[in-house]
């Protein structure tokens, strides 16, 4: 089946208008993966009505980022949606979601100056603003997020509770490759040389995590050690930073710590920026 385009708010509000029963949204950027595939099977599962946006966000770019550069494959994004049986692929211009510049916008606070925050100031602002924008335009029922992002799942969760926005929040696991490597769009963008430093990040979390009967300290030891080495590959992993928090509020936990938390990783390959996470219970 092949999806509706709407490409103007008016067709997606004519769509919309016409849509029958529970309506599920998984925003993207385009580029669509396996990880992406996964998230839009699980809002099958949730609603009626499938709704996919493809919007590559400039809001949510910082200066010298690769907002240029950025993956755009829509015709074969289109092929995925409709394999999976999307209903409705929403992806608005630039101009159509933003008509004029715009003056008033979400404010990411405290946990958007955090972890991923310090690196790229302005990103989670301008993230949960096309996210509350997508949200009034599709008005959905619930909302699908992957888990690889899970600083932008929290942000999400909280932007809707605080603002009272009507929408479940619904998490989906992150998508590995066969040897771990989280999927990305950014993926394309390695060489193989650079493919092969990058698997180190997820093999940081999984030392972690095999580390957690040891606590905060022992779990942090164990990924920091692989990620020193990947310091020394050729080409070199190059870290952003690598954190043990709290799952809702991205915040440091403390030595003591017991109870969930998220160990994140990030680093540079080359030009390349990639992140990863691992949801851990600590004992
Ligand atoms: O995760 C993404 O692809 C983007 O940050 C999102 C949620 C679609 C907002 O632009």
């Amino acid at each position: 089946m092949t999806p509706v385009i709407a490409q103007t708010r008016e067709e997606l509000a004519a769509v919309r208008a016409d849509a029958q029963g529970t309506v599920a949204l998984v925003p993207t950027m385009g580029a669509l993966h396996e990880g992406h595939r996964s998230l839009i099977r699980r809002a099958r599962q949730l609603a009626d009505t499938v709704v996919v946006s493809v919007f590559v966000n400039p809001l949510q770019f910082g200066a010298g980022e690769d907002l240029d550069r950025y993956p755009r494959t829509f015709a074969a994004d289109v092929e995925a949606c409709a394999a999976e049986g999307v209903d409705v692929v929403f992806a608005p211009t630039v101009q159509v979601m933003y008509p004029d510049e715009p003056q008033v916008t979400v404010k990411a606070g405290p946990m958007g100056e955090r972890v991923e925050g310090l690196t790229r100031p302005g990103h989670f602002d301008g993230m949960l603003t096309v996210v509350l924008k997508l949200f009034h335009l599709v008005g959905p029922d619930v909302a699908v997020f992957g888990q690889k992002d899970a600083q932008q799942l929290a942000m999400i969760r909280r932007m809707a509770a605080d603002l009272n926005v009507p929408v479940a929040i619904e998490a989906g696991p992150t998508v590995r490759e066969f040897d771990g490597l989280a999927l990305s769009s950014r993926n394309r963008y390695l060489g193989p040389a650079e493919r092969a430093t990058a698997v180190a990040l997820s093999q940081a979390l999984q030392a972690g995590a095999d580390a957690v009967a040891g606590g905060p300290e022992a779990v942090l030891a164990a990924a920091g050690a692989v990620l020193g080495k990947a310091a020394a590959a050729d080409p070199p992993l190059e870290p952003d930073y690598l954190v043990l928090v709290d799952p809702a509020t991205f915040a440091d936990v403390g030595a003591g710590h017991t109870g969930p938390a998220v160990l994140a990783v990030a680093g540079r390959v080359g030009a390349t920026h990639l992140i990863d996470n691992v949801p851990l219970s600590l004992a």
